[in-house]
């Protein structure tokens, strides 16, 4: 039984597996059809932070496969010390079919999935997530027919999603670059994990914004401060205020290169409305692929189950 709590947990070819699942599934669901796989089956989220894309994405993904999908917060389940996590999730697991998560800490859901009898999928950690990362793959390959040596260069934090999309782009092949302010650059640790793992992958990392995006195919952004952040927020819109994704930035990068984001935005900070409503944004492409990668996702997950 395989697990999604980050993208290492996958192969390459499992991941373009996954991927594949996703566009079969989004042309059928364009021509009307929603092929009931799966009557009866039941989706537990279980969520520590606020979710509009993850949370009714994987809800919706269930509904039009035929199943159904329950919500449970932090206090629900008794992830406040009301009874043991490996209860919980034997308990959860027991009357489930697919388990997705929301947390601040990565080993709770990865202890999770270690005491699960279903598969566990990561919908967000403050190091990981996979789940945007392969939407993003999708939406890429959709734009530009291929993912082999594209450069994505993402311009902000060393955050989860950029710590995520680093992953999939080396599983990829693809060119990655993170243009950060000092000391919001990637961990060590992480570069060097992702070098154990891939030691011929393309991510680096810079902090020159202008010189970064000169020859990219996508420029991405998130916010500057994430969920769980927001105490820091104030430090973070100074250090970041060169950073922002406008369109002097974006006249940096070639013609052809798309604008991308994870939503939500925070409109006037880390990106310009005129980027986000431009011709180059390809952000409500990518939110609504959420859907279509979360029904291939389940579907590998449970035809592998
Ligand atoms: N991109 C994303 O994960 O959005 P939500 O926080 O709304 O789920
Ligand atoms: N980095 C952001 C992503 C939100 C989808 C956060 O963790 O809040």
């Amino acid at each position: 039984m395989k697990h999604l709590t980050s993208l290492l947990d996958l192969t390459p070819d499992e991941l373009v597996a996954i991927l594949d699942r996703a566009t079969e599934l989004k042309a059928k669901f364009r021509k009307g059809d929603r092929p009931q796989l799966y009557p009866g089956r039941v989706l537990a989220q279980l969520f520590e932070k606020p979710s509009l894309r993850t949370r009714n994405s994987f809800e919706a993904a269930m509904i039009h496969l035929g199943g159904s999908g329950i919500f449970l917060t932090t206090a629900e389940a008794g992830l406040n010390g009301r009874e043991s996590l490996p209860d919980i999730a034997r308990v959860l697991s027991s009357f489930s079919d697919i388990i997705t998560m929301r947390t601040f800490s990565q080993r709770l859901i990865e202890d999770v999935a270690r005491h699960s009898s279903c598969p566990v999928i990561n919908g967000l950690s403050d190091e990981r997530h996979p789940c945007q990362a392969l939407t993003d793959l999708l939406t890429l390959r959709e734009t530009f027919d291929r993912l082999q040596d594209l450069h994505l260069v993402f311009v902000g934090d060393g955050n989860n999603v950029s710590m995520s999309l680093a992953i999939a782009s080396a599983m990829t092949g693809m060119k990655f670059t993170l243009a950060a302010p000092h000391g919001f650059e990637f961990d060590p640790s992480f570069m060097k994990l992702l070098t154990q793992r891939y030691p011929r992958h393309k991510v680096g990392q810079c902090n020159n914004p202008r010189e970064a995006v000169k020859n990219a195919d996508a420029v991405y952004t998130d916010v500057w401060a994430s969920m769980g952040q927001e105490d820091d927020a104030d430090r973070r819109k100074k250090a970041f205020a060169d950073f922002q994704v406008n369109e002097s930035l974006m006249q940096a990068a070639p013609k052809s290169a798309r604008f991308m984001h994870d939503l939500p935005a925070k409109r006037g900070l880390e990106v310009t409305d005129d980027v986000m409503d431009g011709d180059q944004s390809i952000v409500f492409q990518q939110a609504e692929n959420r859907m279509h990668l979360a029904k291939g996702l389940f579907v590998w997950l449970l035809e592998n189950k």
